[in-house]
C-alpha cells in the first residue's frame, strides 16, 4: 500500500464528479456567471447549515475577514487582537484592511487563543479580537467587550450558532471542511444592516445608481464555485462525522500520543498531536504527515514589526504539531495502517 497521503483532493474529486459536472452543467445553461441565482441558493443554504441570518459569499477565505473587519468598521489606526497560532491570512486580513494585527498567545491545552493573553494585548486602539477554531475545534471567545470575529475558515459545522460574536469569516479553500473547486469565502452573521453592507463591499460599493460610497474592490464569487460548493454542503455533516470517526480512531490506537483536544464540536479539519522529536517521528511511517505550521505569527519574517509581546506558547505548537492523515475519503484498510504505523 503506498502511504496514506494527508488528504486526497482527486479522491473527492471522483466521488462529487457526477453531481459537480450536472451542477456546472446548470451554470453554464443559465448563462449567468457572478452574483446569479446559485450565489444567493448557496448563500441561503450555507446560512442555515450555520443558524443565522446571514452568508455573504466573496473570493476568499481572507476577503471574508478582510470585507468582515471594513464592515464592522475597522481601519487604519485600529488594532485587532489575533492569535500568534494560525495560518497567516487571518493576520493578513488585518493588514489588508488596513489595521494593524497585534499577536497574543494561545492556551497550551489547545492552541486557542489565551483570553488572559488577548486581555493582555488590549490597548486603547482595539476594536476587535480574532479568535481561531484552529484544525476545527471551537475556540473560546473572550469577553473583552469587545467585537468578535470568529475566523472560522478549518471550521465549517464547529461553531456555535448562539455565539456573541458579530460574524464569522469562512474559507472555501479545497481542502477545508466544505471545499470548493476553487477559492472562495463567506461571512455568516445575524446582523442584518453587515450583510447588506458586505454584499455591496464585495461588488466594487456599487449602488443601483452606479454611485460608488466606498472603494472596494472586486471580491466577488463566481457562480460555478457557488453550485459547486452547494454539493459538497449536502455531504458536509456526513463529511464531519467521518473526520471525527478517523481522529477518534486515532486516539483509541494511540492514546499516549498527545493529541489535539477533543471537543464535542470539533470537526477535525485537521488531526494533530504534539511530537516533542518531531522530525524522528515522522521519518519512516507508513503514512504522510504535514505541519499547520512550522511558525507562529511571532515567527514570520514579514510579520516581525507587530510583534510586540513573546508566545512562547504559539511558538512551541508550531514547533512540535504534526497533522495526521484525515479526510472523508479516506478508506477503513488506509484508517487501520495509520493506527498500526503510529507508535
Ligand atoms: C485559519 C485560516 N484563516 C484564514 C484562511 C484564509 O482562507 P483563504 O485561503 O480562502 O483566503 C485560512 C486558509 O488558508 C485559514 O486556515
Amino acid at each position: 500500500m503506498p502511504p496514506v497521503p494527508v488528504v486526497d483532493l482527486a479522491r473527492r474529486a471522483a466521488a462529487l464528479e457526477p453531481d459537480l459536472s450536472a451542477a456546472i452543467a446548470e451554470v453554464l445553461a443559465a448563462g449567468v456567471f457572478l452574483l446569479g441565482p446559485q450565489t444567493a441558493a448557496f448563500e441561503a443554504e450555507f446560512a442555515t447549515f450555520c443558524g443565522r441570518r446571514h452568508a455573504v459569499a466573496v473570493a476568499t477565505g481572507t476577503e471574508a475577514l478582510r470585507l468582515a473587519l471594513v464592515g464592522m468598521g475597522i481601519g487604519t489606526g485600529d488594532e485587532v487582537i489575533v492569535p500568534a497560532m494560525t495560518a497567516v491570512p487571518t493576520a493578513a486580513a488585518v493588514v489588508a484592511a488596513g489595521a494593524t494585527p497585534v499577536f497574543a498567545d494561545v492556551r497550551r491545552e489547545t492552541a486557542g487563543l489565551d483570553p488572559d493573553a488577548a486581555a493582555a494585548a488590549v490597548t486603547d486602539r482595539t476594536r476587535a479580537v480574532i479568535p481561531v477554531h484552529l484544525y476545527g475545534r471551537p475556540a473560546e471567545l473572550p469577553d473583552l467587550g469587545l467585537p468578535v470575529l470568529e475566523d472560522a475558515a478549518q471550521a465549517h459545522g464547529a461553531l456555535d450558532p448562539a455565539a456573541p460574536s458579530v460574524a464569522a469569516a469562512y474559507s472555501f479553500y479545497p481542502t477545508k471542511n466544505l471545499g470548493g473547486i476553487g477559492d472562495g469565502g463567506a461571512v455568516v452573521t445575524d446582523d442584518d444592516d453587515l450583510a447588506a453592507l458586505l454584499r455591496e463591499l464585495r461588488n466594487h460599493a456599487r449602488g443601483a445608481d452606479y454611485d460608488h460610497p466606498y472603494i472596494t474592490g472586486n471580491s466577488r464569487l463566481s457562480e460555478i464555485e457557488a453550485a459547486a460548493l452547494r454539493v459538497g454542503l449536502r455531504r458536509l455533516a456526513a463529511d464531519n462525522a467521518r473526520r471525527r470517526a478517523v481522529a477518534a480512531a486515532y486516539r483509541a490506537a494511540a492514546p499516549d500520543l498527545a493529541w489535539h483536544p477533543d471537543h464535542p464540536r470539533h470537526v477535525y479539519h485537521l488531526c494533530v498531536a504534539r511530537v516533542s522529536d518531531r522530525d524522528a517521528y515522522r521519518a519512516g511511517r507508513p503514512f504522510d504527515t504535514a505541519i499547520h505550521y512550522e511558525r507562529a505569527l511571532t515567527q514570520q519574517s514579514g510579520y516581525a514589526g507587530f510583534v510586540r509581546a513573546a508566545c512562547p506558547e504559539a511558538e512551541g505548537w508550531a514547533a512540535e504539531t504534526v497533522s495526521f492523515p484525515c479526510f472523508p475519503e479516506i478508506t477503513d484498510d488506509e484508517i487501520e495502517a495509520v493506527c498500526r504505523g503510529l507508535l
